[in-house]
């Protein structure tokens, strides 16, 4: 049996209730594994499994002796424009469908443990600070982050099919929701955040750990992977602009206003993927533009040696304070995934769902 067919398998019986907690794995799901400080992060979050996809690949221990080109980390870090992690492959010429349960760290700034984003991969950055998440937006060179030129991509995020994320073990710390009771006061767990990366265009969103409304599951969603980043992050950046705004939050993902009527369309596990609706860009204010070179100074240290556990405040705006930048009208917008893009979006979660119906109709088989 093939492993996607194996772990569906599992995942599915566990999901109906058929196998015995020794057949599905032991480890809980990666959602659950909380953590109130960022000392208190063990080697390896799911360090066994009992679905053949785990275990975690790399740690989730970072440091200096980590802090290199060949770093495994699997925490990222997102803060600031100048200072976020995204997830990619750690071997070259990959694709995300087939890195994605053991992606690791890459980071703007040295000092988190982990690989550092090599200089001219970010061209053009978008972050918006909302009451209900940070999503950062851009334009990347993803072959400098072990991508294939023509890998459409995919979504990461902590759940996946057997529910150990995807990459399994991969969490996301921030300093932008601080409880002040941690031992590393500025970093704060986010359980729910999603990110896409492919067609030379990625988001990170990161929703507010303290916003516990069911909006705040739906602003991260994790079912609606084969619409993309326009969906999934409406948004207009502009390539090779770096700025900062202030931003409404968007509506859930699926949902939409159809005759006065407010209707949540949900993303079909296989046959044609067509959303019945075009997603509405939020407004933006307060934009302030930047000069890359001001933003990604430890770019130029992308070497295996350097370490550093430096911080440095965020750059002055370019364009003199919060007065600052215009916002572009949205040619630039990413576009890897409009409209009749969901054949061209990330296939592998979308194979574990076909797998799972598979699965259900296979262990059915089985028991009768
Ligand atoms: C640094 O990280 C490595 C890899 O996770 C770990 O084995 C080591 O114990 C860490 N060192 C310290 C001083 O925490
Ligand atoms: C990745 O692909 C490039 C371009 O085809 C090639 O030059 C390079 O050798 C490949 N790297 C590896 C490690 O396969
Ligand atoms: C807290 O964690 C951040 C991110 O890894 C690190 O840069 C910083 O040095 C840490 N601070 C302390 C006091 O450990
Ligand atoms: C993408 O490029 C690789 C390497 O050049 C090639 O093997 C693969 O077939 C291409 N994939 C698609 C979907 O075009
Ligand atoms: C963004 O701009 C860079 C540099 O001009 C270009 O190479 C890249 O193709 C652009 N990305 C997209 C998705 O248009």
């Amino acid at each position: 049996m093939s492993p996607v067919a194996l772990s569906a398998l599992l995942a599915a019986a566990a999901a109906s209730g058929i196998l015995a907690q020794t057949t599905y794995p032991s480890v809980a799901p990666l959602v659950d594994h909380t953590y109130s400080a960022y000392s208190d992060l063990p080697y390896k979050v799911i360090p066994t499994a009992g679905d053949i996809r785990g275990p975690q690949t790399g740690y989730s221990i970072c440091n200096s002796t980590t802090a290199n080109q060949e770093s495994e980390c699997q925490v990222s870090i997102v803060n600031t424009i100048d200072d976020f992690c995204l997830w990619s492959s750690p071997t070259p010429n990959n694709t995300i469908g087939d890195s994605e349960a053991y992606e690791v760290a890459w980071c703007t700034k040295d000092g988190h443990g982990t690989r550092v984003i090599p200089p001219g991969t970010l061209q053009g950055v978008q972050y918006l600070y909302t009451s209900q998440y940070i999503m950062i937006v851009g334009f990347l060179d993803q072959t400098k982050l072990n991508l294939l030129s023509n890998d459409s991509g995919g979504e990461l995020d902590p759940h996946g099919a057997d529910l150990y994320g995807n990459p399994i073990g991969g969490l996301v710390w921030s300093n932008q929701y601080p409880t002040g009771n941690t031992n590393n006061a500025s970093l704060t767990q986010i359980t729910e955040w999603t990110e896409f990366i492919g067609s030379g265009t990625f988001c990170i969103k990161i929703c507010n750990p303290s916003v516990t409304s069911p909006d705040n599951v739906g602003l991260c969603q994790n079912v609606y992977d084969e619409i993309g980043i326009n969906y999934n992050c409406p948004s207009q950046p502009t390539n090779g602009t770096f700025e900062v705004c202030d931003a409404d939050p968007m509506s859930p993902v699926g949902q939409y206003v159809s005759n006065g009527v407010t209707t949540t369309w949900t993303q079909p596990w296989s046959g044609v993927i067509d959303p019945p609706y075009t997603p509405t860009v939020p407004a933006s204010s307060n934009c302030r533009t930047y000069a890359s070179s001001a933003l990604y100074t430890d770019n130029a240290q992308a070497a295996p040696t350097t370490t550093s556990s430096g911080t440095s405040s965020t750059p002055a705006p370019t364009s003199g304070g919060s007065t600052g930048a215009t916002r572009s009208s949205g040619t630039g917008s990413p576009s890897p995934t409009s409209g009749s893009s969901a054949s061209g979006a990330p296939s592998a979660t979308h194979i574990s769902l076909i797998a799972i119906i598979a699965g259900v109709a296979f262990t059915v088989l089985c028991m009768a």
